[in-house]
């Protein structure tokens, strides 16, 4: 009985086993999985807006190839984490609909304009670095699909940190035009790239629970504090300043101290008002409809040859 499925869940979850597709869950468990594989997918394909952006304009062949191959990679995450939530008896279709109707959501760090080249290098050191620190732990969620799909991902996108880095040391040694191109862009992608990690922990409504379930195995302000830590030594390296004043090595705590986010602006983002939500939005909607008869061709093919009779 549900009583007895139950104890036999929190005793795997609390033995650090796996949940696979054919075990039992509570519903609240597969629903929040389903909200976050799915919002975590819709991340990575909106996320190839930005980028592709610049893909016509990288200023060499090496560069637009390794771009190429970042969006690239970016698509093939968004599949991996849609084949995963299907795993929890939901559709892509439905998913990218709820993408579609704004009833799902997709990592507010897209929603920012790519304005020059030097944004390409900002998206892989920072928003990549911090995806990486985010999806690290990942690799140990509960749910078996979601844990196993991200260390393919964390191995990718450890290239894409480090093309992102390498392409910022060049400018930031470049001409002075070049280091003040990729510090503008420092100061464009930082403080939103903090707010990659979610609300401050006592605003966050799903990590407690998330946490009990081993979802999520650090804390949003955990893995904040965690990225800044890294992002300090290497801005110096780089030769950029990271845009906070209050920024500072804390003897005791062991880790830097930094300075407020602007919350409001998260929760506007959110709320569809940040530079580019129209803009990604319409896109998406449009790419849809104009791979509708890639769709519909796959379908007809696989239909034809369901029958397992090589036609
Ligand atoms: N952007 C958009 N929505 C966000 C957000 C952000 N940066 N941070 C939090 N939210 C939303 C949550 O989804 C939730 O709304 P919902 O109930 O409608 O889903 C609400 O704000 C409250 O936040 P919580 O902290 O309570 O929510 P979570 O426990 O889900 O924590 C999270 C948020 C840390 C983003 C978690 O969902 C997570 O770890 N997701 C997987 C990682 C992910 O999605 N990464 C996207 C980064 S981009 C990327 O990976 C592409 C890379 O290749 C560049």
């Amino acid at each position: 009985d549900e009583a007895e499925y139950q104890h036999v869940f929190d005793a795997a979850v609390a033995a650090d086993e796996r949940i696979e597709p054919r075990d039992w869950m509570p519903d609240a468990y597969r629903a929040t999985l389903v909200r976050q594989i799915a919002q975590h997918a819709h991340s990575e394909i909106i996320g190839m807006q930005p980028e592709a952006n610049w893909i016509t304009r990288a200023p060499s062949l090496r560069r637009k190839a390794i771009l190429m191959a970042k969006v690239q990679d970016e698509a093939g995450h968004g599949l991996y984490l849609y084949s995963a939530a299907e795993t929890l008896g939901t559709s892509r279709d439905e998913l990218l609909d709820k993408l579609h109707s704004g009833r799902q959501k997709y990592s507010s760090i897209f929603n920012y304009p790519t304005l020059t080249w030097a944004d390409v290098g900002a998206i892989g050191w920072l928003v990549d670095g911090a995806a990486i620190t985010n999806q690290v732990p990942l690799c140990r969620c509960s749910y078996g699909p979601y844990a196993r799909a991200m260390v393919r991902v964390c191995k990718e996108e450890s290239f894409h940190q480090r093309q992102g880095y390498e392409l910022l040391l060049a400018l930031s040694r470049g001409t002075p035009e070049q280091h003040a191109m990729a510090q503008d862009a420092v100061d464009r992608w930082w403080w939103p790239s903090l707010m990659m990690f979610g609300p401050p922990d006592d605003e966050s409504q799903h990590s407690a629970q998330s946490m009990a379930w081993k979802i999520k195995r650090h804390s949003n302000d955990e893995l904040r504090q965690r990225f800044v830590d890294i992002c300090v030594p290497q801005a110096e390296s780089l030769g950029l300043t990271l845009p906070d004043p209050d920024l500072r090595w804390n003897e005791e705590r062991g880790k830097y101290d930094f300075g407020t986010i602007d919350w409001t602006e998260f929760w506007e983002v959110l709320k569809g008002n940040g530079p580019c939500n129209e803009q990604r939005l319409t896109q998406r909607r449009r790419a849809h409809d104009e791979g509708a008869w890639v769709r519909e061709a796959a379908a007809a093919h696989a239909a034809k040859h369901s029958g397992g009779t090589e036609a």
